[in-house]
């Protein structure tokens, strides 16, 4: 009769268990569907061209691995998605300053990754201006990834795991730099957010409250010439009235141009997902959407070279602070950052 039970609890509870891998399986595996390229009807076209670099399932399932591996820093301690979270819209929650090899610190803020292929130019000084190119920064940083990429590419090419994945992808076994550079690009610029609550209002699929619909009629007023609808930027650099940091000597966009007129511009960030991006500002100085807003009601001496847009300070009541935050959360995109496709791969699901 024991036996009898034993037999049937065994049973039971290895149907339970292959059911869990069936379910498993499904949410870790890419389909084509999964990698269609399929661009939100209001947004403008794409910057970044995918025509030569078509997402296929095996090359984004490859993307991913790497995304998530520390085998691409020096030490194997720090992967791409150790500084860029996936519940922070790949941003990083809890360091105001980026966290590198050996707990090194960088000198900015991580910035979310979403949108990427809209982006003219990269990093808060447009100092990338090609998707496909810009892991070689992290990579060869020496307070991020502190490695060179031919020294990836010969760990790389020593991993059976790799050597397979690579010929799944590209139909042989050769691993190179282009097609390691081509894989994360795929699994980057497929991260799109579009489907907050401001996107399904603007497509009449939701309602906003009143007090969300006053906040996004005072953004429209004061804050879009510059965070412009619909990716929340308009791409170009500007001196939000932030004042220069002499820790960390951070001059922003001047780096790039030498023109003394970029002197503290940095590029205007997009405010998707901005509830779940703190810390603020390129160096993460503000720790919320409250201390943003007071920054930008203040006005600003004439040495802070602010935007003339800025000068004198937006004049906002606390009501409309408060209203201006509840519209910025509407653009939260729960799809995006719990989608399965952008999960780390050795994690357990959620
Ligand atoms: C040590 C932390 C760290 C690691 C590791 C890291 N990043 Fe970043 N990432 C940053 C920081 C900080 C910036 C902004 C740098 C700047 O503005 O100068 C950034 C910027 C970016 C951007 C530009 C985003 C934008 O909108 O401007 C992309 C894309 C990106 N990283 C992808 C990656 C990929 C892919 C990897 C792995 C190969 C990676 N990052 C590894 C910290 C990191
Ligand atoms: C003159 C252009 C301009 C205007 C107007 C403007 N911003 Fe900004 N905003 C910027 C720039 C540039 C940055 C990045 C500055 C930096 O990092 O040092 C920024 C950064 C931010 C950030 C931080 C985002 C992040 O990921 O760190 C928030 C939030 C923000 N702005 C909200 C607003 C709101 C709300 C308004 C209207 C009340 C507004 N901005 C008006 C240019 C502007």
């Amino acid at each position: 009769m024991f036996k009898k039970y034993l037999y049937i609890s065994a049973s039971i509870f290895l149907l339970v268990m292959s059911l869990a891998f069936i379910g498993d399986d499904k949410y870790w595996t890419i389909t084509k569907e999964d990698v269609k390229l399929d661009f939100p009807k209001d947004f403008p076209k794409p910057i970044y061209d995918f025509k030569n670099n078509t997402p296929t399932p095996e090359g984004f399932t490859l993307g991913r691995k790497l995304f998530y591996d520390p085998i691409l820093s020096k030490d194997s301690s720090i992967s791409c998605g150790f500084c860029h979270q996936r519940i922070a819209a790949f941003a990083h929650i809890d360091h105001p300053i980026s966290h590198g090899i050996n707990g090194l610190l960088g000198k900015r803020n991580v910035p979310p990754l979403q949108n990427l292929i809209w982006e003219k130019e990269m990093m808060w000084d447009g100092g990338v201006n090609n998707l496909e190119v810009q892991p070689i920064s992290p990579i060869t940083n020496p307070v991020e990834m502190n490695e060179d990429m031919g020294t990836v590419i010969k760990k790389l090419q020593r991993s059976k795991v790799y050597t397979t994945m690579f010929k799944t992808a590209f139909g042989d076994t050769l691993i190179t730099s282009q097609k390691l550079l081509r894989v994360l690009a795929q699994f980057t610029g497929l991260m799109i957010s579009s489907n907050s609550r401001y996107d399904k209002y603007m497509r009449h699929e939701d309602t906003l409250s009143k007090t969300e619909l006053h906040g996004l009629q005072l953004f429209r007023d004061k804050c879009a010439q510059c965070h412009k609808e619909p990716l929340f930027t308009d791409n170009t650099y500007r001196n939000n009235g932030i004042a220069y940091d002499s820790t960390f000597k951070d001059s922003g966009r001047i780096k790039i141009t030498g023109d003394k007129k970029d002197f503290m511009k940095f590029r205007v960030p997009s405010l998707r997902n901005v509830e779940m991006t703190y810390p603020y500002m390129h160096d993460g100085r503000f720790r919320n959407l409250k201390q943003v807003l007071d920054h930008y009601t203040q006005s600003y001496t004439q040495a802070s070279h602010a935007d003339p847009i800025l000068v004198k300070g937006i004049s906002l009541t606390e009501q409309d602070k408060t209203d201006i935050i509840a519209f910025l959360k509407t653009l939260t995109d729960k799809t995006f950052l719990y989608d399965r496709r952008f999960a780390d791969p050795n994690m357990v699901r959620y």
